[in-house]
């Protein structure tokens, strides 16, 4: 018998199955095998938000949650936060290696020469309230450039893909700083091919009457960095959910504007805006412990603390508090700090934080980085999808390339009713 096996003895038959294990993995189709009956479907394995089951392989982003650590491509988060940028890290995690600097200079040239949107994707944007929230318009107008693109349907033309991830990662600052404009009442501003990627969509945020917007370098610097650390975290909700849209072959907006959707909800990206929505109703710093006890006793949650694979301090909070000092020496400190600083001190000391492993995670801090730079609330889950579009858009075309991937389609344990007749409603 080879070592690299599990042997299962199903007790209902005693009947024993002898099932391969490859990185420390076994294939659940493997366990369909396993009957009381033959015409049993076969066993399944029940899994609720897939807390243990690996949907892909991937080669793209490692974590190991235990100890804090996450690469991209082999490369740790922190080198690349420290020595890297992000044009540079997206094409490491488009394209697996580092470019040289040609490929480098080809590569940012076309990103940074597709920013413009269709001028009628202005009177789409229009059309959306005043207090519309930017992240409702942002999935949307994703959504909405399907239609202006239908060659991007051809998703298996590797020269028409590539086409729609150079607009997407171009696009997608336009789209958010087009949003949040709107949501001021401002006319839009036009990309400025000239600046950085940061540096444009700062301009395209802040530019009023200036001939020549100047980006503060600090400022560009720090956003740079806050991009670099959100452009991919493996098989989290909303990449999952590019998948899941991506293994039917839709086009790949269609596919994106889901994955922003699910990236939307507070657990998830949606945890920056109700990290700060908390700490600005926790009010001062007095007011901690009584909070700290109101998610002890499980009224509420505390937002930015916890996740599904870290049970470690995620190496991406640690990177962000230490940006934040450099941002705050230009924008003055976000009063916020403190009191977000008093829970983590408070919540690291608490056995109910300790024994559960909850630490701080990416959105913790980044709120407050967000909020002394001017952003608005309402923007924080913006900020997260403009980079986090390269992390789905290399995974989409991971799963693309992939010929073990197969339409996404879990199966179900029926507990409804069993087979009933219909009753008239007069006679219910
Ligand atoms: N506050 C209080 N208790 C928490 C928190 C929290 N933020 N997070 C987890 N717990 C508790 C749970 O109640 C549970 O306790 P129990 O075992 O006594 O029932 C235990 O810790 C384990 O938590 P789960 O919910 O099982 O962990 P899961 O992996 O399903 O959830 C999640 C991870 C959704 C991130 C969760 O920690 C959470 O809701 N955090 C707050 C929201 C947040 O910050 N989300 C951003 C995540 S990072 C990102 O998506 C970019």
């Amino acid at each position: 018998m080879s070592n690299d096996t599990l042997t299962i003895t199903d007790n209902r038959t005693g009947q024993t199955y002898e099932i391969p294990v490859t990185h420390d993995t076994i294939n659940a189709m493997d366990l369909r095998q396993i009957k009381v009956n033959p015409d049993d479907f076969g066993m399944l394995s029940y899994d609720p938000g897939f807390k243990n089951t690996a949907s892909t392989k991937s080669a793209i982003t490692y974590i190991d949650g235990g100890k804090g650590i996450l690469r991209y491509r082999g490369y740790p988060i922190e080198q690349l936060a420290g020595k890297s940028n992000f044009l540079e890290v997206a094409y490491l995690v488009m394209f697996g290696e580092l470019p040289t600097e040609d490929q480098y200079q080809k590569w940012s040239y076309d990103i940074l020469h597709h920013t413009f949107l269709h001028e009628n994707i202005k009177q789409l944007m229009d059309a959306f309230r005043h207090d519309a929230h930017p992240m409702g318009m942002f999935i949307a107008t994703v959504a909405a450039l399907s239609t202006y693109y239908p060659e991007a349907r051809n998703i298996f033309n590797e020269k028409d893909r590539m086409k729609q991830i150079v607009r997407l990662i171009a696009k997608v600052p336009t789209i958010a700083a087009f949003s949040y404009r709107h949501s001021r009442g401002l006319p839009y501003v036009y990309p400025d091919n000239d600046l950085s990627y940061a540096g444009n969509f700062l301009s395209m945020l802040d530019k009023m009457t200036q001939v020549k917007y100047t980006p503060k370098p600090e400022l560009e610097k720090a956003l740079d960095v806050l991009f670099t650390l959100h452009v991919d975290h493996e098989q989290n909700c909303g990449t999952a959910t590019m998948r899941v849209i991506g293994s039917s072959n839709t086009d790949p907006y269609s596919a994106m504007a889901g994955a922003a959707a699910a990236l939307y909800g507070p657990l998830h990206g949606g945890a920056n805006e109700a990290v700060l929505r908390m700490l600005m109703e926790i009010g001062d710093v007095k007011n901690v412990p009584a909070f700290v006890k109101g998610v002890k006793s499980r009224e509420r949650l505390l937002m930015g603390f916890g996740h599904r694979v870290y049970k470690n301090y995620d190496p991406r909070a640690r990177i962000i508090k230490k940006i934040a000092d450099e941002v705050f020496e230009i924008t003055g400190r976000n009063a916020l700090l403190d009191i977000a600083l008093e829970l983590e001190r408070i919540a690291l000391e608490d056995d109910f934080f300790v024994q559960r492993s909850l630490y701080p995670n990416v959105d913790f801090y980044s709120g407050i980085i967000y909020q002394a730079m001017g952003f608005p609330v309402a923007m924080f889950p913006v900020l997260f999808a403009i980079p986090r579009t390269v992390g789905w858009l290399a995974q989409w075309i991971e799963l693309l390339n992939d010929k073990e991937q197969k339409i996404a389609r879990p199966r179900q344990i029926f507990l409804g009713e069993d087979e009933r007749d219909y009753v008239p409603m007069s006679v219910r």
